[in-house]
This record gives C-alpha cells, structure tokens and sequence, in this order.
C-alpha cells in the first residue's frame, strides 16, 4: 500500500532565489499538508549523510557542496499516494526534462540545482524524514 508522508526540501538555489513562498504555495494548492517543517542549513557532514547513497556518483562532491552552500527548507507532506504524487509535482531531476507546471519546470536552473528534493519511495520518504524531524516535530 502506497504511504501518505513525503520529504522535501527546498534547496539553495531555490532559498536564494526568493522562491520559497511560491513553492509552498504550490505544494499546498496541489493537496499537500505540511506536517513537519523547519529553515536549516546542512553541514557539509550532514549532506553528504542525507545524499550518502550517490557516494560512488561522479557527482557526489558537487552535490554535497551545493546542498551545504545555503539554507534550505526540509518538510514532511502529507497526502494520499504521497511519493508519487510528490514527485508529479516537482518533475523530472533534469529541468530541462520536466513536465510544464511542475516545480523544477518553473523553478530548478539545471540537474544539480534543481530547485526541490522529494523522496523515492516510501521506505526512504521514512529514513529522510527521521534525519531531518523528531517525532516531538511532527504534527498531523
Ligand atoms: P535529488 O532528487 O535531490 O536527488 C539526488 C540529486 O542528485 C538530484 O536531486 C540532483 O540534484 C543531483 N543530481 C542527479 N544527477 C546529477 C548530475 N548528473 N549532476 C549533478 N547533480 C545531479
């Protein structure tokens, strides 16, 4: 059965662009509830921790660089069929790929500053929402 929790983050680039506001809007006009939210930044560390399965991709460096360089805004949404609606929403990785109206369409600059991050699947949805929230930070 498909689960109903998703995480995100709204990444640098997108923090830096003045576009978190827009976003959020997005997610909650597309039926997300947002359930756990918080403004951070990632170490270095902590980044290459969250991105830990891409070690052996030739772009690991660039990307723990990049999810280190800014504040980001991790949340955890709510909805029916969460992760694949999720990633509906956002897009495909590369900008240049995306549906039109989706986040990365409208907002990601190229495949390593792509604006959003969703989970892949429900078991990693869980493990990424517990790197970023307690459970005394999450409210449904
Ligand atoms: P995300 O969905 O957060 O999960 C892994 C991230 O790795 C992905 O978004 C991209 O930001 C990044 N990524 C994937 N492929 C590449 C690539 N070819 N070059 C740089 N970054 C990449």
């Amino acid at each position: 059965m498909a689960g109903n929790r998703t995480l995100t983050m709204i990444k640098p680039d997108a923090v830096k662009a003045g576009n978190i506001g827009n976003i959020l809007q997005m997610m909650n006009s597309a039926g997300f509830k947002i359930v756990a939210m918080k403004y951070t930044k990632l170490s270095k560390e902590k980044a290459g921790e969250f991105y830990a399965v891409h070690k052996e991709r030739p772009f690991y460096g660039e990307l723990v660089d990049f999810m280190s360089s800014g504040p980001i805004v991790a949340a955890i949404l709510e909805k029916d069929n969460a992760v694949e609606d999720f990633r509906t929403l956002i897009g495909a990785t590369n900008p240049a790929d995306a549906a039109e109206g989706t986040i990365r369409a409208k907002y990601a600059t190229s495949i390593g500053e792509n604006a959003v991050h969703g989970s892949d699947s429900d078991e990693n949805a869980q493990i990424e929402s517990s790197f970023h929230f307690a459970g005394t930070e999450v409210f449904a």
